[in-house]
């Protein structure tokens, strides 16, 4: 039987959250499993609150009975747990390939703790592989596009189905094809002077741990510099 790593991660991960938390959502095939076993806890008498990053986590978390408040309603969360297309070994992030950036990173910067839960493949040295995810206003995308092209990527508007792809926002998401990311911190600044980015995929300095499921059946914790 095959083991399922993203499984692994993130039940490992819901060990972390404990009785009187407020939690956030994320979003994903990863935190899929994390909200599913969250789920189960609840049903066994583990009492949180929670906000989701997108729809479809809200819907998954509803249906599992776990109670969740409106975002007006609590100042701040305790622990975010949410997936990640690519994380090295400080902890920075490329998210957004389920298109829910804006709404992770504002979630994630709101909780005193994050954990990212993933499988090995997503385990890199340098990031940019993956390609970026930046969510981007409609008006004048052309230019926005081109000022992304600047930077030394292929940007390329994500669709589906044939149209152009919308966030839960309305924007566009721009995948922005690096290969290699040199220094993230300098990327993220020069991303946020263009006018049309709305946010982009890095994290930086967010993720306090993370999670690794590894295809062996083990699981590989990297520690940022605060502890849970
Ligand atoms: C959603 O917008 C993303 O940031 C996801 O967290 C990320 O794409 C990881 O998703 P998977 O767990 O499905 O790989």
């Amino acid at each position: 039987m095959s083991i399922n790593v993203k499984q692994l991660a993130a039940e490992k991960a819901v060990e972390y959250v404990r009785d009187g938390m407020k939690v956030g959502l994320g979003t994903g095939s990863t935190a899929y499993w994390a909200i599913r076993k969250l789920g189960e806890r609840v049903s066994e008498g583990l009492n949180i609150t929670a906000v989701a990053t997108s729809q479809a986590s809200e819907d998954q978390a509803r249906e599992l009975g776990i109670p969740l408040v409106a975002f007006g309603d609590v100042d701040h969360l305790d622990l975010t747990i949410d997936g990640a297309d690519e994380l090295d070994g400080s902890l920075q992030l490329i998210k957004g390939g389920g298109g829910a950036l804006l709404r992770e990173k504002i979630v994630a910067m709101g909780s005193t703790r994050m954990i990212v839960v993933a499988d090995e493949s997503k385990a890199v040295t340098t990031l940019g592989k993956f390609p970026l995810p930046v969510e981007i206003v409609p008006f004048a995308w052309e230019w926005t596009v081109a000022d992304l092209a600047k930077l030394g990527c292929k940007p390329e508007l994500r669709r589906s189905g044939g149209e152009l792809y919308k966030t839960d926002n309305g924007n566009y998401i721009a995948d922005c094809r690096f290969e290699a990311i040199d220094s993230a911190a300098d990327l993220a600044l020069a991303l946020q002077r263009i006018p049309g980015v709305v946010e982009h995929g890095l994290f930086i300095g967010i993720a306090d741990m993370a999670v690794i499921g590894k295809n062996d059946g083990t699981i590989e914790i990297i520690e940022g510099e605060s502890d849970l």
